[in-house]
């Protein structure tokens, strides 16, 4: 039997040390913050959820202003510290330890508050309500989420996800959310396959490696099974749901 602890530490060994933990890539992350007209030139900028950071750093190549990262995972906030340094960015992004579901940054701060992959935590209609508050007049939200493509999904897809995302809508549930809370819809895009495969490659190269190590441990195994299965479900389902860039803006 493994202990909690182990199962954790398995959990932490599948999710260090990658390039990103949720789908995304650079090209997706500047044409959405391309849509950003009314941002000043340097602006206040908050990355929440930011992981190992590979947005908040392309983030700030693309905006000459400052960047506060949150985080909740201590490890994610080093590696992005490092990752600053080494591109001459760490006089712009700070890394901040913080939970997004009690934010204590003053109101009003920010010009643009950004989230790869990450709103679900605190859910897709909670976050764009709470985290208006942050907001100036007219700042922007801008947040990926996984949402549904098609309406006829296969019974398979359909059965994962009631289990591994019941919550999830589709793209015009989001856009009623959104406008509920108060925000304009500005555009809103699907993330190209590419995105996902620069969360999943190194992810799935990791696990055929760390079958070989705990072969012989029956939990473990499932762990990685279940890693495994999100992968597979993503190759032979793609075409029924993605990520989504919603690009959405206050007044
Ligand atoms: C799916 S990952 C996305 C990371 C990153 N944005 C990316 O695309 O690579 C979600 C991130 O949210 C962080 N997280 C989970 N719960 C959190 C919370 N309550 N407050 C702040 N961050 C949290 C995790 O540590 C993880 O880094």
């Amino acid at each position: 039997m493994m202990e909690e602890q182990e199962m954790l530490d398995l959990f932490w060994e599948i999710h260090s040390g990658n390039p990103r933990e949720g789908p995304g890539e650079f090209q997706s992350t500047k044409r959405a913050f391309d849509m950003l007209k009314d941002l000043p030139s340097s602006p206040k900028i908050l990355d929440i959820g930011c992981g190992p950071g590979m947005q908040t750093i392309d983030l700030g190549r693309l905006a000459d202003g400052m960047i506060i990262a949150v985080d909740n995972h201590p490890q994610f906030l080093n590696d992005l510290k490092r990752e600053a340094q080494q591109n001459g960015l760490a006089d712009r992004i700070i890394p901040h330890l913080g939970d997004m579901c009690d934010l204590h940054f003053e109101a009003g701060t920010f010009d643009a508050i950004w989230s790869e992959g990450s709103i679900y935590i605190i859910g897709f209609e909670k976050g764009f309500q709470q985290w208006r508050l942050l907001l100036k007049d007219k700042g922007y939200l801008v947040a990926s989420e996984l949402t549904w493509l098609k309406a006829e999904a296969p019974g398979e897809v359909r059965e994962y996800f009631a289990k591994e995302y019941p919550g999830m809508q589709d793209m015009e549930g989001n856009l009623r959310i959104i406008q509920s809370a108060g925000y304009r819809n500005i555009d809103h895009f699907v993330l190209p396959e590419s995105a996902w495969w620069c969360y999943y490659s190194p992810v799935e190269e990791k696990l055929s490696r760390l079958r070989r190590k705990y072969a012989g441990h029956p939990e473990a195994l499932a762990v990685l099974d279940d890693h495994q299965r999100e992968i597979d479900i993503f190759r032979r389902y793609s075409e029924y749901y993605g990520f989504v860039f919603y690009i959405a803006q206050l007044g």
